[in-house]
């Protein structure tokens, strides 16, 4: 598609767009279903041309979203920031929705840096996260990406090509067949955007398993405290509290296996003592099959809190957050 073609269309939805825009950012979680005759169908979403991981090429419209029910998220795969973070965190959502992704509910990740992420790039990455089927990995020409994140709200003017570390964090959930579009971010409760994807957003409702927690049972999650909170939504999702290793290693004993000063460092700034070549980090990173630890832009009274809260879990002989 050319960038004058993008720029007619741009202009002709404009206006739907606003709209589209201010819904989305009202409180991040609002849903609606699209009356008869809605503009978003085939008319709103572009069909451009993406190519997946395999190298297979894809219409956005006709093959990834039409009738589907979708969450789709813009990644590059060298970000050391949050992606590696949401990607770990969809994997859980994805867990979830077990068998049912790939068959009626669809992952897509979409790069907005094409230029270095090459299918054989995404397929790496894919592989290194071990996503499994149901999970697309996508690029396409810049123009094709910009104006999907423009037309499904994740896109920000003021900083877009600023610095792609300032990308929109938010990612979209959806079933194009009603309608109905909610805009979340991927550290959401994975519970809460499972049943979401399984069963709210869902024409299949009794696919979704009763046996995930209910959505009101969800949202009642015991009073943490902020070490805890930030543990269960920026940590569960590539490590235990045990010995088990996830995505990365198992934080049983990491208090007593490392300096505090080494490990305060390393909780605030991984990508740094990776790129400084530090022996630890450089060893675990080739342990942990090359997937980067995120510079979560923690700020020293939470990795504080965090060092003292993985200390008094090691006590704890079950390794669980209470
Ligand atoms: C995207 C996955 C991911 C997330 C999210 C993540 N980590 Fe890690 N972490 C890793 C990986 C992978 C390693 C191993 C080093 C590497 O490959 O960079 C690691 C290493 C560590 C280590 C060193 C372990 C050791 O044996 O010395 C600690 C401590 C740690 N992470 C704590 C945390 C904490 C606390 C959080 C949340 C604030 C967090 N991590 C979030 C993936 C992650």
């Amino acid at each position: 598609m050319k960038i004058h073609n993008v720029n007619v269309r741009w202009s002709k939805w404009f206006c739907y767009a606003v709209i589209f825009g201010v819904m989305f950012s009202l409180g991040g979680g609002l849903v609606w279903a699209a009356p008869k005759g809605s503009p978003w169908g085939k008319e709103y979403f572009p069909n451009v041309e993406l190519i997946n991981q395999d190298g297979q090429k894809v219409r956005f419209y006709d093959d990834l979203i039409k009738d589907k029910v979708v969450a789709i998220n813009f990644i590059y795969t060298h970000c050391g920031d949050t992606c590696p973070a949401e990607t770990a965190s969809l994997k859980r959502v994805k867990a979830l929705l077990g068998d049912r992704l790939g068959k009626d509910i669809f992952f897509y990740s979409i790069s907005i840096d094409p230029d270095h992420d090459t299918p054989k790039v995404l397929k790496e990455y894919a592989e290194r996260f071990k996503v499994g089927s149901g999970w697309s990995f996508l690029t396409g020409c810049k123009a094709d990406t910009t104006l999907l994140r423009k037309k499904l709200g994740l896109y920000r003017e003021d900083v877009a090509e600023k610095n792609l570390n300032e990308h929109s964090v938010s990612f979209i959930i959806g079933n194009e067949s009603t309608g109905q579009w909610m805009k979340k971010t991927p550290f959401d409760e994975p519970k809460t955007l499972a049943r979401l994807l399984g069963y709210t957003l869902s024409t299949n409702k009794s696919a979704y398993k009763s046996s995930s927690v209910s959505y009101s049972e969800a949202k009642q999650l015991p009073k943490l405290s902020k070490a805890e909170d930030i543990y269960r939504f920026r940590c569960m999702s590539c490590h235990s509290l045990g010995a088990e290793d996830g995505l990365g290693p198992g934080l049983q004993g990491v208090t007593d296996r490392r300096d505090r000063k080494w490990l305060a460092r390393w909780l605030k700034e991984p990508d740094k003592l990776l790129a400084e070549k530090d022996p630890i980090a450089m060893d675990l990173y080739n342990r942990y099959n090359k997937v980067l630890m995120p510079n979560l832009r923690l700020s020293d009274s939470d990795v504080e809190a965090l060092i003292e809260f993985m200390e008094a879990s090691a006590t704890d002989a079950q390794g669980h957050v209470h």
